[in-house]
């Protein structure tokens, strides 16, 4: 069984089936696209697979244990870390506690915390912003972490947003449309950071993205959902070249970017 296994999952919102029969195996340590028109279903994916919505028929399992019923939270501490299409920060809070924050929930200490000597809780203190300072590194915004996000440009605020969700050491990262809203140097320095991400820390990657020169360069497999439902999955050379893809998608979008 795959690292993440999702089968024959359809989901209905009252009426609308937003997904339909929607199959995936990610293996660890695989970079995975999720390509289509907009409101095709790929952000209600996410949201089923990391427990917003509960699929109405279908199965989910990560590391051979079923995720189906659990909370959003429970499938987070399980190892799958995301992002949101539109982010979601705390406007006023700094760059480090972000990261920091997110990690509380992987320290052991929690709410028996208050019963601990101090001194181990304020070497585990240091350990965690250690950690958190190396994450920011990786992501190349250390040098802004004492500045809140509110304050950051829009490419920065999306990085600040991949570290929290890599704080919780997730071994698949899902990032939604994380092209959106860049200047075209965001554009190449974000592709970078990903590159970085997956090959030094060794995760998997799944990536919804509308931009598809990104998709190409970065996924080795790639799905085009439309409708809610999976019309290709291949390589990026076998998605280039399917005439369903192209008629349904590329043609309009391809040629933009
Ligand atoms: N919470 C919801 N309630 C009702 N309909 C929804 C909800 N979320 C998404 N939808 C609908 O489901 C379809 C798929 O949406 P979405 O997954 O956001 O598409 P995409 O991310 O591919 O743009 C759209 O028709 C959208 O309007
Ligand atoms: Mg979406």
């Amino acid at each position: 069984m795959a690292l993440l296994q999702v089968d024959n999952m359809t989901h209905y919102f009252g009426g609308l089936r937003a997904v339909h029969d929607f199959n995936l195996a990610i293996e660890a340590g695989q970079i995975r696209g999720l390509i289509g028109p907009n409101g095709a279903g790929k952000t209600t994916i996410f949201n089923l697979i990391t427990g917003i919505y509960t699929p109405t028929t279908g199965t989910i399992a990560f590391n051979g244990t079923s995720l189906l019923r659990r909370r959003p939270n429970q499938i987070a501490a399980l190892g799958i870390g995301r992002t949101f299409q539109d982010l979601r920060l705390w406007r006023h809070m700094n760059v480090l506690e972000h990261v920091k924050l997110a990690r509380y929930s992987k320290l052991t200490y929690g709410l028996w915390g208050a019963f601990l000597d101090s001194p181990r809780r304020s070497r585990e203190e240091a350990e965690s912003e250690a950690k958190a300072m190396e994450l920011l590194q990786l992501l190349g915004i250390d040098h802004l972490a004492d500045q809140l996000v509110v304050s950051l440009p829009y490419g920065a605020q999306r990085r600040v947003e991949m570290a929290r969700a890599l704080a919780i050491e997730p071994q698949v990262l899902f990032l939604d449309e994380p092209t959106v809203g860049m200047t075209p140097e965001e554009l190449e320095q974000i592709m970078e950071v990903i590159r970085t991400i997956h090959r030094k820390l060794g995760l998997a990657i799944f990536l919804i993205e509308h931009r598809l020169k990104f998709v190409m360069e970065l996924c080795e497999q790639i799905q085009c959902l439309v409708f809610g439902e999976v019309i290709a999955d291949g390589t990026p050379d076998q998605i280039q070249n399917n005439p369903q893809v192209i008629e349904a998608y590329l043609g309009k979008d391809m040629v933009e970017t």
